[in-house]
């Protein structure tokens, strides 16, 4: 690894992605309406060449699918929570094979909502990512700090602890190609977004970390995603932040007029 801070070392571009995290809202058949809504809005703002998932709850994601293959929608299907398991006794639970015959190409793993109100362990976050990668699906990693972790100063720490064991036992290639989430747990839902300068600090120590742990390709190549409080006019200051190569947006992900114009400003 070179001496040279984040990107400065992995000067190409890395393709931005924009992710709808829906979380728990919508039907089904509200989740058709407002992915019909978001493609027309889609057609009508400059999105160059960003790439857009979609991560409606499990019983949507069938009928989003459906939708963007019969009108070849330019959108991707994702998914918001995945079981490591490939099938068995494991009630309640959605295999990622399952996930992966409905062609869902991200999934959103460790999520802080899992790991904060379902109690899931990095170990259950690392298992996940795995099995995401061994169905040909890409993982979106999050990790991120509380407030009392940041107010301590301990943001960096925490983040790296979170990369270790979240990606342990990962080759090089499998961490180049899967996507980080960097969400501040005070920043999700709060309408508190981190200042761009912050989650450029953070986003530049991850991708410095990848180096360090799976080499330079592995980190020119990652992509990682700012999320908390993602709004339309927050998105561009964040999205020009060298290491941020995406989004991660919740409430803002719901209405199409919202969307859509982050969608643009991560160009
Ligand atoms: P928010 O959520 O955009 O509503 O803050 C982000 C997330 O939890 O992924």
């Amino acid at each position: 690894m070179s001496g040279l801070e984040g990107s400065e070392a992995f000067p190409e571009r890395r393709r931005p992605l924009v992710s709808g995290n829906w979380k728990m809202h919508m039907t089904h058949l509200e989740a058709i309406n407002a992915v019909q809504k978001l493609s027309y809005r889609l057609d009508r703002v400059q999105r160059g060449n960003v790439e857009v998932s979609i991560h409606p709850p499990f019983t949507s994601i069938r009928s989003v699918q459906t939708v963007i293959e019969a009108d070849e929608l330019d959108l991707e299907v994702g998914a918001q929570n995945v079981y490591y398991e490939a099938k068995g006794a494991f009630t309640g639970e959605v295999s990622p094979v399952m996930l992966a015959k409905l062609s869902v190409r991200y999934v959103i793993v460790g999520h802080s909502e899992r790991r904060q109100i379902f109690g899931e362990t990095d170990r259950e976050v690392n298992l996940k990512a795995k099995a995401v990668l061994a169905n040909q699906m890409t993982p979106i990693v999050c990790v991120g700090e509380t407030d009392e972790q940041r107010s301590a100063g301990e943001t960096l720490e925490v983040v790296r602890a979170q990369l270790g064991a979240g990606l342990e036992g990962l080759d090089p290639a499998q961490v180049g190609s899967a996507v980080l989430a960097y969400e501040p747990l005070w920043a999700i839902g709060t309408g508190k977004n981190a200042t761009p300068g912050d989650a450029q600090e953070v986003c530049s120590e991850i991708r410095r970390v990848i180096g360090e742990s799976w080499g330079d390709a592995a980190a020119g190549a990652v992509r990682i995603q700012y999320g908390g409080s993602v709004k339309p006019k927050n998105a561009e200051a964040i999205m020009a932040e060298r290491d941020i190569d995406g989004l991660l947006v919740g409430g803002a992900s719901l209405d199409p007029d919202d969307f859509a114009p982050i969608v643009a400003a991560a160009r």
